[in-house]
């Protein structure tokens, strides 16, 4: 069972690696940490759980978080009372996007940055995505919302890129009417 202490941290150079493309059929590396991540991201928003395991909540996981440089993530999107839809999907492309953009009004959060960041990070309100599942099918996603902006926060991490990238330190609220809060 994945432990917080797994994640990578955010000061971790690995972090800023560029994903490579998974090639099918998976690793069964890769499936191990694909399911590690499902249960971890699972449990993490169960608060029994959560406190049993000393779980960080987080819906969201790229493989680099586990020192994993291939393109591959998993969302768990809880949809009801602990009532969970999971997303897992390789090589992901956003192939198109909404003219909106949205932000999530507390601040993004990330289970590699261990403090709180104030800023917008402006975010598509809603994007296709297309890759492959787990059997090298291929996928198409349609996300809006919450679930859009982590599939876009996700397949940052597989550019090497961290949602405190986004924000302008001096001005962490620049045009901040220009989008939704959600
Ligand atoms: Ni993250």
């Amino acid at each position: 069972m994945l432990k917080t202490k797994d994640i990578l941290d955010e000061k971790d150079k690995r972090l800023r690696l560029t994903s490579k493309e998974v090639t099918f059929p998976l690793s069964n590396q890769d499936k191990k940490a694909i399911h590690d991540m499902i249960e971890y991201l699972t449990n993490s928003q169960i608060d029994q759980l959560a406190e049993k395991y000393d779980l960080r909540p987080g819906m969201g996981m790229a493989a680099i978080q586990l020192g994993i440089p291939k393109r591959y993530l998993v969302i768990v999107h809880e949809v009801g009372e602990e009532e969970f839809d999971t997303y897992v999907i390789c090589n992901p492309k956003i192939i198109s996007n909404s003219a909106e953009k949205i932000y999530v009004e507390m601040g993004e959060g990330c289970l590699s940055v261990n403090r709180d960041v104030e800023g917008i990070v402006p975010r598509y309100a809603r994007v296709t995505i297309e890759g492959y599942d787990m059997e090298g099918q291929k996928i198409k996603i349609r996300a809006r919302e919450e679930l859009a902006i982590a599939f876009q926060h996700e397949i940052d991490h597989l550019n090497g890129i961290l949602f405190t990238d986004h924000i302008d330190p001096k001005y962490p609220f620049k045009d901040q009417d220009s989008y939704r809060a959600i």
